[in-house]
């Protein structure tokens, strides 16, 4: 059957439509007016959301082999404080004096051309929104105040507000207050890693991108700990000679177009940090075609030095075009150093470190104080033992020591204790590890593999919608119809949903209406695969099973249909090769 690729509209509009209609993203409460900033995902959208989630998993669960953990989404005020969200965790903003709206002041700026608008100053930011037309209502914004908006949703935990909490703002979070019980999980060795899928909350100053730009949307994050001098990837040779195009800094300061570059050859340039951050850097290259992502329309950008999270020693997002939204960063894949356990030792007084052993012990001289405490005690009474202890850690001058006890300092004169040195047995090191966290936005990628899997196409005079995507991120995998709904055929199409549902294969049967509109239907939502039960089922026990994409058709015993639907699912048998 030929088909011919037809222009299409505003594929934006096209897809949200598409996607509110047939039950992939609906509005939230609709009943009670929308709120901007949340959506409902519908039957087929949650069905294609956990997918999607799935193939992530597969991934950085099954082949990375860091272990899922799941941490409530509402956390005290103090892993805020130690993380730096409270303080700093802001967007800047405005609000246009004629309609009222507020806006988020570096969107208005770059929207007129400005890069990089996000590091600037409120003053530079006000200067530069002076005389640009507000967004919302057109009219020109005059001298605006530009001032911080935290983006964190406070919510106070138990009866009479005593503790105050916050929704997360990135689930990575969770995983860095359990470090020291993964620790001991992974048996106190280096490199380990935790995952999390979870939402996450921000009170996103104005929300109009649908699913781009959400108040509550789900991350799916990894958090990587490596010893700070051992960056090397234990399976980089999985990816060194993996080739993608790179938009570094140089490039960008230069305005030249991205590199293409092995990752081999772009850790040995110094264009990435590290072999971690290059082979996460790969991985989700990988990842998101694997997901139906178009190659054409993914690129990989180094943040700008002044850009960088506080927290990041290099940083890469993961950029995805949309044609309504331009490029959009989907994944921020980051070194963030040991900034968030050492920031999370200090709050909290823990240690946040993994214990190395050595290979060998090793032997060092070390230098103590002994007190006298025949002579201590009766001075000092009940500081004696204080005082002593902190003589064994003090460093004396040539008359004595100075210790201070209570806030007083106390000087003891040489006299009243002796230096001794000591053989120390050292076996092992405490490091505090440092962190790769590759960081992806479910929503933000569901929405660009449903954008770039879209098609309108003219097949015999009509326009055919389809969504291309990979066969097991479709939200249904296989349609089955009863060529008509009588004669035994209806009952023959049950029976094999039931056994497709059998081999966990989400099948859905359909008898009603003619069956190119059946086949419509089903191309509409992504299914994949058709099998259609006809009148030679009940002679030969054949059925015919289409390829939604070439709709191409062949007959297969009923017998086979598990089997070959799995495979053809799974991606390891080809549809031509039937
Ligand atoms: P942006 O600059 O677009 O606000 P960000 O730099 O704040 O994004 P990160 O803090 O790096 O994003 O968050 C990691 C990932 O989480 C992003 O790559 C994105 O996919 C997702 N994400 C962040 N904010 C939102 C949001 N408001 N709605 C949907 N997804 C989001
Ligand atoms: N965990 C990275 C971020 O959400 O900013």
């Amino acid at each position: 059957m030929m088909s011919i690729v037809i222009r299409m509209g505003d594929i934006y509009e096209s897809v949200m439509e598409l996607a509110k209609r047939r039950g992939f993203v609906w509005p939230t409460s609709e009943c009670y007016g929308a709120v901007a900033g949340f959506v409902d995902y519908g039957p087929l959208g949650a069905m294609m959301k956990r997918n999607v989630e799935n193939l992530w998993r597969r991934f950085y669960v099954i082949r990375e082999g860091y272990y899922e953990i799941e941490c409530p989404t509402v956390g005290s005020e103090s892993i805020y404080i130690a993380s730096g969200h409270v303080k700093g965790f802001a967007d800047k903003m405005c609000q246009c004096p004629q309609c009222r709206e507020y806006l988020r002041a570096d969107h208005v700026a770059e929207a007129h051309g400005t890069n990089g608008a996000a590091c600037l100053s409120a003053e530079d930011l006000a200067a530069l929104l002076h005389g640009l037309p507000c967004p919302a209502c057109g009219e020109l914004l005059e001298n605006p105040a530009v001032f911080d908006f935290n983006l964190m949703f406070e919510t106070s935990i138990g009866p009479g507000s005593q503790r105050k909490g916050y929704l997360r703002p990135e689930t990575a979070q969770g995983i860095f207050t359990d470090f020291n019980r993964l620790v001991r999980f992974y048996r106190n060795r280096l490199p380990f890693g935790a995952v999390q899928i979870g939402k996450s909350y921000r009170n996103e100053i104005s929300p109009r991108q649908g699913m781009i730009r959400l108040r509550e949307f789900t991350q799916a994050e990894a958090e990587i700990f490596v010893h700070p001098d051992q960056k090397e990837h234990p399976n980089f040779s999985a990816y060194a000679d993996y080739a993608m195009p790179l938009l570094g800094i140089e490039q960008q300061q230069k305005s030249t177009p991205s590199i293409l570059v092995t990752m081999k050859d772009a850790v040995a340039q110094g264009l990435v940090a590290n072999e971690y951050v290059a082979y996460y850097l790969a991985l989700t290259h990988d990842l998101l075609l694997r997901a139906g992502v178009d190659a054409e329309k993914l690129r990989f950008r180094q943040h700008l030095p002044d850009e960088r999270a506080h927290y990041a020693e290099d940083c890469w997002d993961a950029e995805i075009f949309s044609e309504r939204f331009g490029w959009v960063e989907t994944v921020g894949i980051a070194d963030r150093t040991d900034y968030d356990l050492r920031a999370h030792a200090k709050e909290s007084g823990e240690s946040f470190t993994v214990f190395i052993p050595f290979d060998e012990v090793r032997y060092e001289t070390r230098r103590r104080i002994v007190a006298d405490m025949g002579v201590l005690g009766p001075q000092y009474r009940g500081r004696a033992k204080r005082i002593a202890d902190a003589l064994a850690v003090a460093t004396p001058g040539n008359e004595g020591a100075e210790v201070t006890i209570d806030g007083e300092t106390i000087f003891i004169p040489k006299s009243l204790y002796r230096e001794v040195e000591e053989q120390v047995e050292i076996r092992g090191i405490e490091v505090r590890p440092h962190v790769i966290e590759p960081s992806y936005g479910i929503d933000r990628m569901l929405y660009a593999v449903l954008e770039h899997s879209y098609a309108e196409e003219m097949v015999e005079g009509e326009v055919r919608k389809v969504l291309r995507l990979p066969p097991d991120i479709a939200p249904v995998q296989v349609a089955v119809f009863p060529l008509m709904n009588r004669d035994g055929l209806d009952e023959i199409a049950l029976s094999i949903t039931g056994i497709l549902a059998e081999r966990a294969i989400l099948a859905q049967y359909d008898d009603s209406g003619a069956i190119g509109r059946r086949y419509r239907r089903q191309d509409e939502i992504g299914t994949p695969f058709a099998v259609t039960v006809d009148y030679d089922t009940r002679e030969d026990g054949t059925v015919t099973v289409r390829d939604r994409d070439t709709m191409r058709q062949v007959r297969l015993p009923i017998g086979d249909l598990p089997e070959t639907l799995a495979s053809l699912i799974a991606g390891t048998l080809r549809f031509d090769q039937l």
